[in-house]
């Protein structure tokens, strides 16, 4: 919410405005010259300037959109789930270990797994994998006491090469998905003459809660079923193999929004545990899966996208309802494991975008006076915004009366021209007439403390918002927006010492209606547009969108042949400039590398576009020094990124055009044929 009196703007009314209490966790805020900082450590000691990493790598030559990785965060987020588990185990007297393990499927770049076991060597942090492979790229990471969770359904080789990992002395455990899994595995085993470590998914009848509830429950997809585990329990005893089955997993789906959903799957799972307990089953592990969730809003008032619970009571619930069962059943506890992965890499990221420019609804030039030569409804058009402006007090009713005025007049407008009988040069101006008288009531509306808004005055706030078209794909970086309407905090990075006096939606670049981010963070509106402000001609202006760095990496595509982006990854160190220092620079994908992920490739297109080039030349419509340097201009073009050349926010020059007419007159690498 803007706050009611405009000249009380502050950095905290625009904390208060982008929500930062909902989703910065501490890690971002706003500083004194209104620039949006990373607080790697969250106590104010070493922050970094967000738009000083985005200038460093673009001076570099690196372009945007980018995505920033503070890996100190990554760090601080390992520390922390540890920590709460360490603490939940001493406050409930738990004698067995925590051992977390990291599903890679949230995030498999290099950098970010090398960071979470880096952080986590002390706490004996492990990972997950869920498929062929991600099992292959984990495998060979495995310290001495690291666990490698083997989740997903598994066919033989992946089976085998778990077996594998197993003889080599290492905790690779499978989990036994469906019921056929435990046999290929038994029968595997047996050939081998191996005693195979497995663990069984239960499908628990309790269900998640959120968005991603489904994972868990009665329709679940995935798990076996108690009747399954007691065949399986039946085969192992008949092979007096009971020690084989060693651990007991659940996950309840991604980002469980109440913790009472984690309460009765905690329950269930160990009620499962200490009855096989008492039947001589000595299973070692219990592992209560991924879900520990992240507030990407706090809105209570949307459960979907919010969690009613911290990170400590996350731990604290699970240590506890564990123990206490343990103990009244009078069986030693198990070995926890958990597999969060939202919660240790969503803070990390932030992608930054440029805004290429802004669109709104065309309004009447300043000064317009209608003539003689104007049509009755130009002129009534020009009357009723001339009234809106005058500095007199309008009541809601009479606000209500010049919008249908302004309404049938433009509708007046759009019927004669139907009819042919007023020119485009009139329809142009009753539109921006329309426009401008649309803009002045909704001004008096908002800037009035009215108690009453009539609906067609309150849907008009909706229709004046300005387009932001921003210089990024949807799809490529944000597809959970698109797939599930989930919500990513947004803000400017610089300028938050200033009053934002625009209302935007943020446009893509992809030609797809669905290209756009719909719904915002807010603390209680179901917010459909960014408090922006007014672009700067020849200044850039650059939006974050924080907490991307569960998923949306990985799960991007590319509609439109919008590739990876580029990205750096940021340490943060007093004794470097700016207090921070680059370890990597990534380029963002470039156009030849997604093209021949669609089988085109340079030299067969070159080939294509000489052919139709050299046609136009015999035929003299063409210069050959022009086609050579078109071709030169072609060839380059496939070392480029897919994302436009960001030229600053509203700088209206064209830059691929101007490229052209610079091209050098010597061609490098391109050459007509004769
Ligand atoms: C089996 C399993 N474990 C762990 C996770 C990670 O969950 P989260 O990122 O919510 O912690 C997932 C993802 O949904 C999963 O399917």
């Amino acid at each position: 919410m803007i706050p009611k009196n405009p000249a009380a703007w502050s950095t905290e009314a625009a904390a208060e405005l982008y929500h930062l209490s909902g989703w910065s966790d501490d890690y971002f805020r706003i500083d004194d010259s209104g620039r949006a900082v990373a607080d790697v450590d969250r106590d104010g000691q070493r922050q970094i300037v967000i738009e000083k990493v985005v200038d460093r790598v673009t001076r570099e030559g690196l372009q945007t959109p980018l995505v920033i990785r503070f890996q100190d965060i990554i760090a601080s987020r390992v520390r922390q789930l540890n920590e709460a588990f360490n603490a939940a185990r001493e406050e409930f007297g738990y004698e067995p270990p925590y051992r977390g393990v990291y599903p890679i499927k949230v995030n498999q770049l290099h950098e970010v797994v090398d960071e979470i076991l880096e952080a986590g060597r002390t706490y004996g942090m492990g990972l997950e994998c869920g498929s062929k492979a991600e099992l292959v790229a984990a495998l060979p990471y495995l310290g001495d006491e690291m666990f490698l969770i083997c989740n997903g359904y598994k066919d033989e080789d992946m089976f085998d090469l778990i077996l594998t990992g197993q003889r080599l002395g290492k905790m690779v455990i499978p989990v036994i998905e469906k019921f056929d899994e435990f046999q290929l595995l038994n029968r595997l085993a047996n050939a081998r003459g191996i005693r195979a470590e497995f663990g069984v998914r239960i499908r628990l009848m309790s269900p998640g809660s959120g968005k991603w509830a489904e994972s868990g429950g009665d329709g679940s997809k995935f798990g076996v079923t108690i009747p399954e585990l007691l065949r399986i329990m039946d085969s192992l005893r008949e092979q007096g193999r009971e020690e084989s089955l060693v651990l007991l997993h659940f996950h309840l789906g991604s980002q469980v929004a109440h913790i009472q959903s984690l309460r009765a799957g905690v329950k269930e799972i160990t009620r499962i545990y200490t009855q096989l307990a008492g039947r001589g089953m000595r299973v070692k592990y219990l592992d209560v899966g991924g879900g520990l969730g992240v507030n990407y809003e706090a809105d209570l008032a949307n459960p979907d996208e919010g969690i009613n619970y911290t990170l400590q009571e996350y731990a604290n619930t699970v240590v506890s309802i564990v123990q206490e069962m343990c103990r009244a059943d009078n069986v030693a506890p198990p070995i926890l494991i958990s597999e969060s992965g939202r919660a240790l890499t969503a803070h990390h990221s932030v992608l930054v975008v440029d805004v290429l420019s802004a669109y709104g609804k065309e309004e009447i030039a300043d000064g317009f006076v209608p003539g003689e030569a104007d049509h009755a409804a130009i002129r009534a058009l020009h009357d009723t915004l001339m009234w809106l402006r005058e500095d007199t007090v309008l009541r809601p009713a009479e606000l209500l009366e010049a919008y249908h005025d302004a309404t049938v007049k433009r509708q007046e407008a759009e019927s004669l021209f139907g009819f042919g009988y007023l020119p485009l040069e009139q329809k142009g101006l009753a539109e921006e007439l329309y426009w401008s008288a649309c803009k002045a009531i909704n001004e008096r509306v908002r800037a009035s403390a009215m108690e009453w808004v009539p609906a067609e005055l309150d849907a008009l706030d909706r229709l004046l918002v300005e387009q932001y078209l921003c210089d990024f794909s949807v799809f490529q970086s944000i597809l959970d927006h698109w797939a599930i309407g989930q919500r990513f905090p947004i803000m400017p990075l610089s300028r938050l010492d200033e009053k934002p006096s625009k209302r935007a939606v943020l446009v893509d670049l992809t030609c797809d209606s669905d290209g756009k981010v719909n719904r915002y963070v807010s603390d209680n509106e179901d917010k459909r547009y960014l408090d922006l402000h007014a672009l700067n001609p020849g200044e850039p202006y650059r939006l974050g969108f924080f907490l991307m760095g569960a998923y949306q990496d990985i799960m991007g595509d590319m509609h439109n042949l919008f590739g990876r982006v580029a990205e750096v990854h940021v340490y943060a160190d007093d004794d470097e400039p700016d207090g921070f220092y680059i370890e990597k620079r990534i380029p963002g994908a470039r156009i030849k590398e997604i093209l021949a992920l669609v089988q085109y490739f340079p030299e067969d297109l070159k080939m294509r576009l000489e052919k139709m080039m050299m046609k136009e030349v015999r035929a003299g419509r063409l210069r050959r020094v022009e086609a050579v340097r078109f071709l030169e201009r072609y060839t380059q073009m496939f070392n480029d990124t897919t994302y436009l050349n960001a030229a600053p926010a509203g700088d209206q020059a064209a830059p691929a055009a101007a490229d052209m007419d610079a091209a050098p007159s010597a061609p490098q690498e391109a050459e007509v044929a004769e």
